[in-house]
């Protein structure tokens, strides 16, 4: 039972595309001298400070010994467990303390084995021979004691920063890499609230568009399967998770659950909302509460729960949907103080998690036009369309807004070079605000 042509590549990208970026000569299917295109990517790779998962089936000893010499100028710290005869079967590996893949990992994964998951005991993914024996690894790889053929351990240098997307992170010239899809699982993982609809449907599409594979977390989890299956269509990867932001079981298992299915995330955005305007006289505590609940506590409890991982790999983003409601609006003393704490909320991450460099940004999206507003429009007994016409006339760019237009600005605000913004309010309302 070979891994050749039985998902190797796919436990790869499961596994390790969270926290590595992937490199596999299938990037360039057509093209003449593959192996010397891997390699050069895989030098930048290194260059950079990124974790290398280099997904070679069968290398030959040039092709083995020449990552080996990068991963070693690199600085990276080489160990190699070799199975079979001949060597098929490598893994030249470093592996970290835990599986939190903080080091760095220059991999050859080859056919005769079975890779076993990482473990929470070991934390990290090994090699297990199901054909051929271990011969011992060729000394010129080896830095360290084999354990009887089996795992080698070593110990980290150094923390590199996390693995860009591979749709993004791989460069090469005459492959338009850039699009999600073409390479594959994209390496990093976000977790969008209140993606069944509206706002969070648009933004898990834009997001899984740049390569992103997507957590679409609603309470509606027959709705959110719907934006998983568009994701999916489209060529992205996403898994749809059904939870209530404002529990706290509820956010550490959707957490959990999506880390290991889909990998560690890394970007976070808190969406999920909910409306119960009215004045306040007429206010009872349960609006107060609930939409306290559900904006204030759940970004609090998803936050919590999803920046350990950020913190793990060095990296993050958080984006929260404030509203221009925060500057008080009437008939939402609720929500306006919600989309006002957010704000407050923001600034604070931004400060406390900026050296492990993770961001934190809010969105105030003015007129959107969604279910929400839909929502509105119905209890004023006002026409959706007319509703529209109406707000779009207050506002500078003469429209309402889109579900992508916020979808946009999240993007711009998870992106890699997006790192020296951060603690920020955008208003996005077709005009200036604030
Ligand atoms: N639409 C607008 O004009 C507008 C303007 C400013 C801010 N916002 C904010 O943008 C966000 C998205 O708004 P939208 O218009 O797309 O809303 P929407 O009502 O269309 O979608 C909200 C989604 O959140 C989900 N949700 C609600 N409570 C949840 C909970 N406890 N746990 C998990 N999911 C939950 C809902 O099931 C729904 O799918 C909200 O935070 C909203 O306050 C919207």
């Amino acid at each position: 039972m070979g891994l050749q042509g039985s998902g190797k590549s796919t436990w790869v990208r499961r596994h390790l595309a969270a926290t590595h970026a992937v490199v596999s000569k299938d990037h360039w299917p057509n093209a003449r001298r593959r192996e010397a295109r891997q390699q050069r990517v895989v030098a930048e790779l290194l260059a950079e400070g990124r974790s290398v998962v280099v997904d070679n089936t069968n290398p030959s000893p040039d092709d083995r010994a020449a990552l080996v010499a990068l991963a070693r100028q690199a600085g990276v710290p080489v160990r190699a467990v070799w199975f079979a005869t001949p060597p098929e079967v490598c893994l030249a590996r470093n592996a970290g303390r835990t599986g939190r893949a903080r080091v760095p990992l220059v991999g050859v994964l080859a056919t005769r084995a079975r890779l076993v998951p990482p473990s929470t005991a070991e934390g990290f993914a090994h090699v297990e021979v199901v054909d051929g024996g271990p011969p011992g690894p060729p000394p010129d790889l080896v830095t360290g004691a084999s354990t009887g053929g089996r795992n080698v351990s070593g110990a980290a240098r150094r923390a590199p920063g996390p693995s860009a997307p591979v749709a993004a992170g791989i460069r090469d010239e005459g492959n338009d890499m850039s699009e999600a899809g073409t390479t594959g699982a994209p390496s990093r993982v976000a977790i969008v609230t209140g993606a069944a609809r509206g706002i969070g449907a648009a933004t898990a599409l834009r997001l899984a568009q740049d390569g992103f594979a997507v957590a679409v977390l609603d309470l509606d989890e027959g709705q959110a399967k719907s934006t998983v299956e568009q994701i999916e269509a489209a060529g992205g990867r996403a898994l749809a998770v059904g939870a209530d932001v404002s529990d706290s079981e509820q956010v550490e298992a959707a957490v959990a659950r999506i880390a290991s299915e889909l990998g560690a995330p890394t970007v976070l955005v808190n969406n999920a909302g909910v409306l119960r305007d009215n004045m306040l006289f007429k206010m009872s505590e349960s609006d107060w509460d609930i939409v306290m609940n559900v904006h204030l506590r759940g970004a609090f409890l998803m936050t919590r729960a999803a920046q350990k991982h950020m913190i793990d790999q060095k990296w993050g983003r958080i984006v929260n949907l404030s509203s221009t409601s925060a500057l008080g609006n009437r008939g939402q003393a609720n929500y306006s103080t919600a989309k006002a704490g957010l704000q407050g909320f923001t600034k604070t991450l931004a400060i406390e998690l900026g050296k492990f460099g993770v961001t934190a940004n809010a969105i105030a999206p003015g007129f959107i036009e969604t279910e929400m507003t839909k929502a509105t429009a119905d209890r004023m007994g006002i026409p959706f369309d007319d509703f529209i016409k109406g707000a779009a006339s207050q506002i500078p760019v003469a429209r309402t807004g889109k579900p992508e237009d916020i979808a946009h600005l999240v993007s711009f605000f998870v992106s890699e070079g997006a790192g020296f913004v951060s603690g920020q309010v955008v208003y996005a309302a077709g005009g200036p605000k604030a």
